[in-house]
């Protein structure tokens, strides 16, 4: 668990819970998936204010189905869903521009305490405060820190003595392997009840671009990481020897997201020395896809009850309702 730092203002009112790891939390995490045999790096790597930017015009192409098709769905089921809430604190784990917790708000007038979960620091308080700007009455509290971790709920005074309820859209549940599902449902079963955004499986036709777009935005989301690299840990990184790629692997369910080198080539990180070989890759994320009963089998497994599903007409999207048994 990371120390605790008392809340600090960044805009009137706003109010951040600052447990983001330390630079030599990095540092040691980006040395150590490098010395790997498949080398890879966590998702969580890829946001830093620049990745959050990026992400987020990721999120308007129009290969990537996920985004409006999970709004749609939230503004087909608002009042629903809104009546699920009740006026439970609403807690988003990865919030990002908290776009998407704006149509709940909006049919859930009740609701009065917004907490947005997020490692990227700036970003995340940059969508607290224009939630407060546009929602009179709310309370948005930015924590920032790793989902993956216990949630310092111990540590927010606004969560004591009050309900909570966690909300996980974005598909992010898969960016974590299967046998991860569960233990993380567990350890945010404090939050109470969840709704949870889960990408449907589908052809690799409709995958592979929504993860891989013409312009090429999805591969300088995935590059930014070797220059946050480069940025905050001094390393030499040449991102024009190294290429994106994006692959389903249908057997697996998942996207394989993945940076490969295109030369043999040695990157210096400090004092380490990492070789490449041509063609080796750096995994970036996992991206699962599953079929609503694989995703309600996981929550079972996890001690949840799976209590609604709403999904869009084309069966691209679904938002489970889980309640704990
Ligand atoms: C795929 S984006 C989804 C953003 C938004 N929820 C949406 O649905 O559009 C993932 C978000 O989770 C955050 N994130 C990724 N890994 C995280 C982690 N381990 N802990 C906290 N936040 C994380 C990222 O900064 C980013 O904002």
């Amino acid at each position: 668990m990371p120390p605790i730092h008392s809340p600090q203002t960044q805009q009137p009112a706003v109010k951040l819970y600052d447990f983001h790891p330390p630079v030599e939390d990095f540092r040691s995490a980006v040395l150590r998936g490098l010395s790997l045999p498949q080398k890879s790096l966590s998702p969580q790597f890829l946001y830093d204010k620049r990745g959050s930017e990026l992400f987020d015009a990721i999120c308007q192409l129009p290969e990537y189905y996920l985004t409006r098709t999970e709004m749609s769905i939230l503004r087909a089921n608002a009042a629903d869903i809104a009546a699920a809430l009740g006026d439970r604190a609403l807690v988003e784990l990865g919030s990002g521009s908290s776009q998407k917790i704006r149509i709940l708000l909006g049919a859930a007038p009740q609701a009065k305490t917004y907490v947005g979960v997020d490692i990227s620091r700036q970003h995340l308080q940059e969508a607290c405060a224009a939630l407060m700007a546009d929602f009179e009455g709310l309370d948005a509290i930015a924590v920032c820190a790793d989902y993956t971790q216990p949630l310092p709920i111990a540590a927010i005074p606004e969560l004591q003595n009050q309900p909570t309820i966690g909300f996980f859209p974005g598909s992010s549940i898969g960016n974590l392997e299967p046998a991860e599902v569960i233990a993380f449902l567990k350890t945010v079963a404090v939050l109470g009840d969840l709704i949870v955004g889960v990408d449907l499986k589908k052809p690799a036709a409709i995958l592979e671009p929504a993860y891989d777009d013409a312009q090429g935005v999805s591969a300088a989301f995935a590059l930014n990481v070797l220059e946050r690299i480069n940025r905050e840990l001094g390393a030499n990184f040449d991102l024009g020897q190294f290429e994106y790629q994006a692959r389903y692997n249908d057997a697996a369910g998942r996207i394989e997201m993945a940076i490969a080198s295109l030369s043999d080539q040695t990157v210096r990180l400090g004092e380490a020395e990492i070789s490449f070989r041509q063609g080796e890759t750096l995994r970036t994320e996992h991206s699962y896809k599953y079929t609503i009963d694989e995703f309600q089998l996981l929550a079972m497994e996890a001690g949840f009850k799976p209590v609604q599903v709403w999904t869009d007409a084309d069966q691209l999207f679904s938002l489970h309702h889980l309640k704990q048994m």
